[in-house]
């Protein structure tokens, strides 16, 4: 690519970006993605993301990033920004968890982008399967509840906003339970307005139809 196109595509991205989240954003964040989107920043290098992954992430997020255990979040296949974003907030203390802090705190912005670069090329493996029951049903509350705009047509995220199609349940499923409760960290309040209005056992039926949801 022309690197002209390259800095209006990159200029579109970012303003669209920051036009959604310019009331939530710190100063930091903004400097961040602009650093993400910049020319005179490194290109993502996958290969690098992959060393680092296979060293320090894959034990507990799973070969190539398709997490085994079910409260740890499988990475393959999601929106670089919202992994690289994610990673972010957890060394800036936005999203606290006592594992994923101190990780976060030894990666720099460069090997941020580079292990969101690797797992989001990697293909999903999805494991879970949705009762059949819950299959039509889900995919109305999905679209009732305007995931599907958000998380775009296959929940498979869209720029910042993650992957959710796939996602282990037992992880998905506690993050819904922790946006009602307004216990998970939520960088623009979207997440907890999305699923304050939904009632507990509709929350339920829709982690289990995300959950096993298989589109790449
Ligand atoms: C000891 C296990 C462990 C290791 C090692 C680990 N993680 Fe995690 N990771 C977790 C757990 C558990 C969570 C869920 C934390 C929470 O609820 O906030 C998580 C969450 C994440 C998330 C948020 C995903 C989402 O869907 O919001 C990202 C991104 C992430 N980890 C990336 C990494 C990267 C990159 C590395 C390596 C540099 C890494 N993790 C190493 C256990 C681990
Ligand atoms: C207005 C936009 C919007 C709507 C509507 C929305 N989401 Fe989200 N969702 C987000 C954003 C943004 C995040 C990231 C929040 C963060 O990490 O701070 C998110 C995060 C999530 C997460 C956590 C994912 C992870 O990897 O940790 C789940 C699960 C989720 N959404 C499911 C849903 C479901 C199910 C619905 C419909 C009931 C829904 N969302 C509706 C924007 C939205």
């Amino acid at each position: 690519m022309e690197s002209s196109t390259v800095l209006v595509t990159q200029n579109k991205v970012n303003m669209t970006f920051l036009k959604v989240k310019q009331n939530a954003m710190s100063l930091g964040l903004i400097a961040f993605l602009i650093s993400s989107f910049s020319l005179s920043a490194n290109a993502a290098d996958i290969a690098a993301g992959k060393a680092k992954a296979e060293a320090l992430c894959n034990a507990c997020h799973g070969p190539n990033g398709n997490s085994q255990s079910p409260d740890i979040p499988a990475l393959a296949g999601m929106p670089p920004l919202s992994i690289s974003n994610t990673l972010y907030y957890y060394r800036e203390g936005n999203r606290k968890n006592p594992i994923m802090t101190p990780i976060a705190a030894g990666l720099s912005n460069a090997e941020m982008k580079d292990v969101a670069a690797y797992y989001a090329s990697q293909a999903r493996e999805v494991t879970h399967t949705t009762k059949p029951e819950n299959v039509e049903v889900g995919a109305k509350l999905a679209q009732q509840y305007n995931c599907t705009q958000c998380h775009g047509p296959n929940l498979l995220g869209l720029q910042h906003i993650p992957r959710v199609a796939g996602q282990n349940h037992d992880y998905l499923l506690t993050q819904l339970k922790g946006f009602k409760a307004m216990t998970r960290a939520d960088m623009d309040g979207n997440m907890s307005s999305a699923v304050s209005a939904i009632k507990l056992e509709d929350l339920v039926l829709i982690g289990d139809y995300v959950a096993g949801l298989k589109s790449q």
